[in-house]
């Protein structure tokens, strides 16, 4: 059997037609998605049932036919399995005990012991990889540590990760610390889910943009690169994208400093700079504004045309610069998969 798109893209091919698949593809947009959603009571009642896990993961498969199929899970599922306490408000989102003090970390449990409470996504993974179509590749996922961190700090989702910062500021040790039990948590979590049959893993770090300068090589850059090596120990050969969402100009040089296969670009970036300054080091992925997918129409032809185009000459992933958002027409994907594959060499 041929090697899957996704993994010929991950290994530095140039495709006449680049894979695709779309961040949280499976979700609020699809009425299949929310009918499934209801059956399991709430969001994170459906992260852990297998079942209904495997089902919203497959439901954009069978839909558009994406070459790529991402665990249906959260990032904030590992900070549940050290211990934080952590719920959703309908229509404002996560919410978690706080961990601000030496006190609350030495709570926390160590990254060995996570097993038991994330035993349910494993068993996704494994549904997944016996029920997927045989050319669509299971990529895993975890949030990067300063990403979760941020939330484990905070309680909460925040515009400008502040109480982040401020910890940072005020007790560094503290900071480093939680860092630190989330880079060996990372690592197991995903060690586990390639264990069970994911192909590829990816590490979200949707905050990595708001770290400057020395900062971000330490908490942004230097986390990846140690979550990316033990797992390529561990698992010779495994692909891994890393996205420093809104690094900007730190996107270039981070695929090679951190060992990742592939960096996913948020759409701040111009595809045509991230095709001279960051695909020249190997595969990128991305990178459509979402926006697209709830407006339509020409501009969303146009711009998924110029994407395609500008990354014509190296590895390329097609996907969205950030997650679809639930106000997304569904037919919008449509069109966006059918100019993707109607722009070919
Ligand atoms: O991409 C996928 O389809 C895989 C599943 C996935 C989800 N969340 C499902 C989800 C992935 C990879 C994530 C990652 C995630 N989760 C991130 C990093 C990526 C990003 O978007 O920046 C973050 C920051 C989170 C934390 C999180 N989870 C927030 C802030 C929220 C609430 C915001 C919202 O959109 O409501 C969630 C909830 C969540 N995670 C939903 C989904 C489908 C919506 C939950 C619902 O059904 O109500």
């Amino acid at each position: 059997m041929a090697e899957k798109t996704i993994l010929r893209a991950l290994k530095g091919e140039a495709l006449p037609t680049p894979p695709i698949w779309m961040m949280r593809q499976a979700g609020r947009y699809l009425p299949e998605y929310r009918a499934t959603r209801a059956q399991a009571g709430d969001f994170l009642s459906l992260c852990y049932n297998p079942e209904l896990a495997a089902e919203v993961t497959l439901q954009p498969i069978r839909r558009y036919g994406f070459d790529a199929a991402i665990l249906f899970a959260d990032i904030l599922l590992l900070p549940q399995a050290l211990g934080a306490d952590l719920w959703f408000v309908t229509g404002e989102g996560p919410r978690l005990s706080t961990i601000t003090t030496q006190g609350d970390f030495d709570a926390l449990k160590p990254a060995s012991e996570v097993h038991d409470v994330l035993a349910p996504v494993y068993e996704t993974v494994k549904i997944l990889s016996r029920e997927l179509p045989k050319d669509t590749t299971l990529i895993g996922f975890a949030g990067a540590p300063w990403t979760v961190a941020t939330y484990m700090i905070a309680g909460r989702g925040t515009p400008d990760q502040g109480p982040a910062h401020a910890l940072k500021a005020e007790n560094r040790a503290l900071f480093e610390a939680i860092l630190e039990r989330l880079v060996e948590g990372t690592i197991e979590y995903l060690s586990k889910q390639v264990e069970a049959g994911a192909e590829c893993v990816k590490l979200f770090d949707s905050w990595a943009g708001s770290l400057k300068g020395e900062d971000f090589d330490r908490y942004a850059l230097a986390p990846a690169k140690r979550i990316i090596a033990e797992l390529k120990a561990r698992h010779p050969g495994l692909p891994v994208i890393a996205f420093p969402r809104e690094a900007g100009e730190k996107y270039v040089g981070f695929a090679k400093a951190t060992g990742a296969d592939c960096v996913a670009l948020d759409n701040s970036v111009a595809p045509e700079w991230a095709a001279a300054n960051v695909q020249i080091d190997g595969c990128v992925q991305g990178n459509l504004a979402s926006s697209h997918m709830v407006t339509g129409g020409e501009a969303l032809v146009r711009e998924t045309q110029r994407i395609v185009e500008a990354f014509r000459g190296g590895p390329h992933i097609f996907n969205l610069g950030h997650g679809i958002t639930p106000d997304a027409d569904p037919e919008n994907v449509q069109l966006m998969i059918d100019t993707v594959r109607a722009t070919r060499a």
